[in-house]
């Protein structure tokens, strides 16, 4: 009772010191003491944010390219008010020194109050974007009762590449992901966050990024549920020979020649940020120009050395249940980047000359022959014997929607189910309003994320009242409470979100009303089960076909 009595008195005390140091407010972490700041969201609900803690060594100089460094501790008191620099962005802005994160919390912190945590990796083709509220603003999620913490990790050249070999492994960027992700386990708590419910979550490479964590031999233990958000690993998988070479290229490209790692990565560490933003066709072959779907600096398979993030394909690894055993939500919008393939006249005519070549690289089968086979499969199925072509466009928007995020997402869907008991909750976004982003084909990849972070660049309807926000809210509270519970619908909101099983195939579709659905897109989903099931890639080095 007294004990009592006098942590009423410590939390009386506390609030007064809070109110008194004019919204400032203070946690300590393993590295030292931040300073946080209580501000307002636009859901008029009051939280703290903590901006620009750094989870790793600033990875400039010898640190360029390497796995993250552990990020040091500091004396007295660190200002936590401004975000850290975003990575290095493609038009040059950003800087290396980024590796940063951000915590926001309902209120203020409490320790004990084990929130549970969203933890939220960004998409940007690991080419663009940051963690900062540009395009993430927490005021939304923040309202619901979770932490949210996001993250910077390093981009494109600067995150991926990797000379296949000790020199430079590869997989930076997941890396930083890693360490971040570490870092969230071991210091939420003083957030008052919940180490054993943190929910991983990403969108688009972001997807691709959260869907890796879920098969790296490195995450077991960091989180206890994953959302995976319009994109995962199964689309490509570069081998590590093409990284590399794609590694020499861009030292060759810089006017520097040579056949030995050390060498590249040491030049390659001397020239600055700005000239190593090497425009990609000088590096890529007229060949990789074509393909149906290829980047340079994506994440690959890395030699088989310690902290690795991946040695072999993570589609093997789905394959043989080597994954974190967590509740899982995923899905897509309705129309994604599908009709993105419209402007690319070039890949159009290479598929309507060479459809083989042109997509049967970017299929997961294990030999060329498969590949190719189920290409001329692929092409019958969707084009019959046409001509393809631009004026007929449904057929290939529908075949892009489909290799790059429908059937990936389907496959994984249908994978797990398979092979465990985990629920697994699977939606399809489809919201069509004025006031946000939808087209002709329907919701656009990306256009659900402003009913989930405030964007800076978008303007919102707020009225309870109105579609926009009650779709909004739906989300929200399906969301944060899959992070709380592990289920989008503890309870009937109005409909039960019931989890995928491959008798009902059950998804929740997301119009002004949700409403469940069932046999997402069932022809093509099946035909690609057949015609090109789930297995590993063709050319890849890894431990299953050297
Ligand atoms: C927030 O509060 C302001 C001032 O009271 C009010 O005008 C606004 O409508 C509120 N916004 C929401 C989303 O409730
Ligand atoms: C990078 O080096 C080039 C010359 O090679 C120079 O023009 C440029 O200003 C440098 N950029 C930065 C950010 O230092
Ligand atoms: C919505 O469209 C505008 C204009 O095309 C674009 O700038 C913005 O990035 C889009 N927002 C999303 C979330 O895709
Ligand atoms: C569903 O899965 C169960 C267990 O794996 C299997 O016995 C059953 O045949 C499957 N049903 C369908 C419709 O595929």
């Amino acid at each position: 009772m007294e004990h009592r009595a006098t942590s009423l008195v410590a939390v009386l005390l506390l609030q007064l010191l809070v109110l008194s140091k004019a919204q400032q407010v203070e946690v300590t972490v393993q590295q030292g003491t931040l300073r946080g700041v209580v501000e307002q969201s636009a859901y008029n609900t009051s939280y703290t944010a903590f901006r620009g803690i750094p989870y790793a060594q600033p990875p400039v100089g010898e640190l360029r390219f390497a796995d993250p460094q552990p990020a040091d501790g500091w004396e007295g008191v660190r200002d936590a008010s401004e975000y850290g620099s975003d990575c290095v962005q493609p038009d040059g802005s950003g800087s290396e020194d980024c590796l940063y994160l951000n915590v926001y919390v309902p209120g203020v912190p409490e320790e004990g109050a084990k929130l549970p945590v969203l933890f939220w990796v960004h998409g940007g083709g690991f080419y663009y974007n940051s963690g900062s509220d540009t395009e993430h603003g927490p005021d939304f999620l923040i309202s619901y009762g979770v932490i949210l913490v996001t993250i910077n990790y390093r981009l494109a050249q600067f995150g991926f590449l990797s000379t296949g070999d000790e020199v430079v492994p590869g997989n930076a960027g997941f890396k930083d992901q890693h360490l971040a992700l570490t870092w969230a386990k071991e210091n939420i708590a003083s957030f008052g966050g919940d180490p054993d419910q943190i929910t991983l979550w990403g969108q688009s490479a972001g997807g691709w990024s959260v869907s890796s964590h879920l098969v790296s031999p490195l995450s077991t233990g960091l989180f206890s549920k994953i959302i995976i958000q319009s994109g995962n690993f199964i689309p490509l998988l570069p081998s590590m020979e093409l990284a590399r070479q794609n590694a020499f290229r861009l030292g060759a490209a810089l006017g520097f020649e040579t056949d030995d790692s050390q060498q590249l990565v040491d030049f390659l560490r001397s020239v600055n940020a700005t000239d190593l933003q090497v425009d990609s066709s000088l590096v890529m072959s007229d060949q990789e120009k074509q393909l149906f779907s290829y980047s340079l600096w994506y994440p690959t398979t890395e030699p088989d050395l310690e902290g690795a993030f991946m040695t072999e394909q993570a589609i093997q690894r789905l394959i043989d249940g080597e994954f974190v055993h967590v509740p899982i939500m995923t899905g897509v919008t309705s129309a994604e980047l599908g009709a993105r393939i419209l402007t690319q006249p070039d890949t159009i005519s290479a598929m309507n000359d060479r459809f083989i070549e042109t997509v049967g690289p970017n299929l997961h089968l294990p030999t060329v022959e498969q590949q190719q086979e189920a290409a001329a499969k692929l092409r019958e199925f969707y084009f019959g014997d046409g001509t393809i072509s631009a004026d007929d466009p449904e057929p290939l928007v529908n075949l892009y929607n489909d290799f790059l995020m429908f059937e990936p997402t389907d496959a994984l869907v249908r994978k797990v189910t398979e092979t465990t008991d985990l629920p697994v909750f699977y939606y399809e976004f489809d919201y069509h309003v004025e006031s946000v982003n939808v087209s002709e084909w329907g919701a656009p990849h990306s256009s659900d994320l402003p009913f989930l972070f405030l964007r800076k660049d978008t303007v919102y309807n707020l009225d309870p009242n109105s579609d926009e926000d009650k779709v909004r809210r739906n989300l929200l509270r399906c969301y944060t409470n899959f992070a709380k519970y592990g289920n989008p619908t503890p309870e009937a909101d109005p409909v039960v979100w019931e989890a995928y099983n491959n008798e009902t195939r059950s998804y929740m579709l997301m119009q002004a009303t949700f409403t469940l659905s069932q046999d997402k897109d069932a022809e093509r989903m099946d035909f690609w089960e057949e015609n090109v099931p789930l297995l590993p890639y063709a050319n890849t080095y890894s431990k299953h076909n050297v």
